[in-house]
């Protein structure tokens, strides 16, 4: 008994899978609901068992067929309906399905553009981390120990020794300590601040970060190459200016601000980029020698530049994730 039990438990549902027709589902019905069927010849068997044994399997049996018939009754209904719309509700002339294709994010977008900007002049690209220590973060970049940056007002802090990395200047250390002059790099990638969200800041947002280092690197190269960028990116009338400005890790350090008006909006300098010479200290940091190389190096804003291009006028919007906005671009 229950030898059949168990063969029976294991047999129905496999065969009960491969039921794709009429003529498969009447035979299986035969073989096992019928007459003389598994099921009826198990409940034969039940009679001959001995006063004892009865209750065992009494109630055990009638639970068994009943799940065993609702089973079937499911399978029986799946099997013609399957029938009726193959025959009937199939329409041959139907155009095939569209499948929507995502776009790339305006910033990635972007950042592409400006990449391919500084590759095609022979920039390579490099990247690093975004969980970085103090070490590279600030100290190696020739942040004094109090400076205010490294205060909580600016800085995600996830311990004493480590940050999200507040610029990708920081990747220019890593790169340096990895590479010898001549250097020629761009270095694209996530930066974090805690700082108040407006209009043209976020907590998050992107860089690309710059550095050139080699005998004799001048000022002269580091405006010419900026001004190319500014030109070849947001067109030759791009309005612009350099201000003197202070960096610990650049010195002389400038920034430049771009001409933003938004339509409907008022007209204001938007700053898009931070750069100067490379400090001697933070060549020194790295062990290349500031009496026979010098550099230049950069840090470029996405989002602002991104803002200037498209005619944006509120930084969120990349990060609301607002599918209107985005299928836009
Ligand atoms: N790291 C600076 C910032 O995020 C930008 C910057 C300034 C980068 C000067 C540089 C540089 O490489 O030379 O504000």
């Amino acid at each position: 008994m229950e030898d059949k039990i168990k063969s029976l438990l294991k047999n129905f549902p496999s065969e009960l899978d491969q039921i794709t027709d009429k003529n498969s589902l009447e035979n299986f019905r035969i073989k096992y609901f019928g007459r003389k069927g598994i099921i009826a010849e198990l409940f034969e068997d039940f009679k001959k068992l001995s006063g004892d044994e009865k209750p065992k399997y009494g109630k055990r049996l009638n639970e068994i067929k009943n799940d065993l018939q609702t089973k079937f009754d499911g399978k029986k209904l799946s099997v013609e309906s399957e029938i009726e719309t193959t025959v009937e509700t199939i329409d041959f002339s139907l155009p095939g399905r569209k499948y929507g294709q995502g776009t790339k994010h305006i910033l990635s977008q972007t950042m592409n553009e400006i990449m391919d900007v500084f590759i095609k002049i022979g920039f390579s690209v490099y990247e690093g981390p975004e969980l970085e220590s103090d070490y590279y973060n600030f100290e190696a970049l020739n942040f004094p120990e109090d400076h205010p940056a490294r205060d909580m007002q600016d800085t995600f802090f996830l311990s004493k020794d480590f940050v999200l990395r507040t610029h990708t200047s920081p990747v220019q250390i890593r790169l340096m300590e990895n590479k010898k002059p001549p250097i020629r790099a761009i270095m694209p990638g996530k930066v974090y601040r805690n700082e108040a969200i407006s209009f043209k800041s976020y907590c998050l947002f992107h860089q690309v970060e710059g550095l050139v280092v080699d005998k004799n690197i001048t000022f002269a190269e580091l405006k010419g190459t900026l001004v190319y960028f500014l030109k070849e990116f947001l067109g030759k009338d791009v309005k612009y200016r350099f201000r003197a400005s202070f960096f610990p890790f650049t010195e002389p350090s400038a920034e430049v601000d771009i001409w933003w008006q938004p339509e409907g909006k008022e007209g204001r300098w938007l700053e898009i980029l931070g750069c100067g010479m490379v400090d001697p200290n933070v060549l020194k940091n790295v062990g290349i020698d500031p009496e026979v190389y010098t550099g230049y190096a950069f840090g470029i804003g996405v989002e602002r530049n991104a803002l200037r291009k498209y005619d944006i006028d509120d930084i969120r919007t990349f990060f609301d994730n607002d599918k209107r906005f985005l299928v836009q671009f």
